[in-house]
């Protein structure tokens, strides 16, 4: 029986509430299919910084790296400047295990509420990749002469063929495994970034050429998409784009796909240590009420179980997702909707576990 180790990050606000779910449903995963795991808690977050001064210390930053998985809920803190947190924490684990990938699915489920006029469950089905360590996010730049009129800030978006390469053939492969329409889209800005996606445009036609004669490539600015995600939708199956864009059009994902109560994200190494999160923050105006959505987290913890390679828990865990929202006994995903059909964090927990228990 495979044995797995799970270091999980409750952090900051509601982020231990909603892990406390996912963690249920793991465990009735578990329990239905054939795999044990251990699970080590860490306090990485806000209050451990406003404590000790630390975000991530190094010894912890290795003993991360033992683990199969990193299962993270939110990190942000109200009384921690932004950035700190975020950089100190969740930028170092992506950066420092070379997650290069982020993973992040845009699905309707039944019964929610797509703010798009007159699209199903049956239009809005894709996947974002996003490349998760380059770009603008290496943090190159500089500021010259600062605080004066001449003050110039530069901020620089680099990619190397081996870093765009990598994030092209995973995008590839995931498209072939998906098998949904077979159509990978570049999302880019080759009229205007003219360096850095005509590097983009030519790698992934270069790579289409050689290696993916069956997958169908589709080229699309990044503001054009903005429009088409909303616009037609069901035009994509797999999209691939750098790390700015991809951070940007994931959040226009997450609406598309009935709100950030909804949306997972997987940052993953192929080769290491992955890490799972809800792609929302940590909602501290919430925290302690029991009212916000879990199934962002739970639907993080199947995206691990699938990265695990226990893809008969993860389908299970979807399935329960799926068959608990078309229930309908949820009239909305927001917290005042949650409390007002008679739900809270924990009962969404306990009705999705008990659907995987009784699968
Ligand atoms: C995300 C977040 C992060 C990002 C922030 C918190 C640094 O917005 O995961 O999308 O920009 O990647
Ligand atoms: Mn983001």
């Amino acid at each position: 029986m495979a044995k797995y180790r799970i270091a999980a990050l409750p952090g900051d606000g509601t982020g231990p509430e909603v892990l406390v779910e996912g963690l249920k449903v793991l465990e009735a995963a578990a329990k239905k299919t054939a795999f044990t795991y251990d699970l080590e808690t860490y306090d990485l977050g806000g209050d451990r910084y406003l404590r000790t001064g630390e975000t991530l210390p190094d010894s912890v930053l290795e003993e991360l790296r033992s683990f199969d998985a990193i299962y993270l809920a939110a990190i942000g803190h109200p009384d921690v400047q932004p950035g700190i947190l975020e950089r100190g924490i969740l930028l170092k684990i992506r950066f420092e295990f070379d997650q290069y990938i982020n993973l992040r699915p845009v699905k309707l489920y039944p019964n929610v509420y797509t703010p798009i006029k007159d699209k199903t469950e049956a239009d809005i089905d894709f996947v974002v990749v996003r490349e998760n360590c380059g770009g603008l996010y290496r943090g190159k730049g500089a500021a010259h002469d600062k605080g004066t009129h001449d003050e110039v800030a530069t901020q620089e978006m680099i990619y190397s063929r081996g870093e765009v390469d990598r994030c092209l053939s995973y995008a590839f492969e995931y498209t072939k495994r998906r098998n949904k329409t077979n159509t990978l889209t570049l999302c880019g800005k080759t009229n205007v970034l003219t360096h850095v996606y005509e590097l983009w445009e030519r790698a992934f036609h270069e790579m289409g050429d050689r290696r993916y004669r069956d997958i169908k490539r589709e080229y699309a600015h990044v503001d054009a998409i903005c429009m088409w995600m909303v616009k037609n939708p069901e035009w994509f199956d797999v999209i691939v784009t750098g790390n700015m864009f991809g951070d940007i059009i994931t959040d226009l994902g997450a609406m598309v796909q009935g709100g950030m109560g909804l949306a997972a994200g997987a940052n993953i190494n192929p080769k290491s240590t992955s890490m799972f999160e809800p792609i929302g923050g940590s909602a501290p105006k919430y925290t302690g009420q029991g009212t916000i959505n879990p199934i962002a987290c739970i639907a993080a913890g199947q995206m691990m179980l699938d990265h695990l390679g226990e893809e008969v828990a993860a389908e299970l865990v979807e399935d329960a997702i799926i068959k608990f929202l078309a229930s309908g006994k949820l009239k909305g995903m927001s917290p005042a909707e949650i409390k007002a059909s008679g739900f809270s964090t924990a009962k969404i927990g306990d009705a999705v576990a008990e659907i995987v228990a009784s699968a």
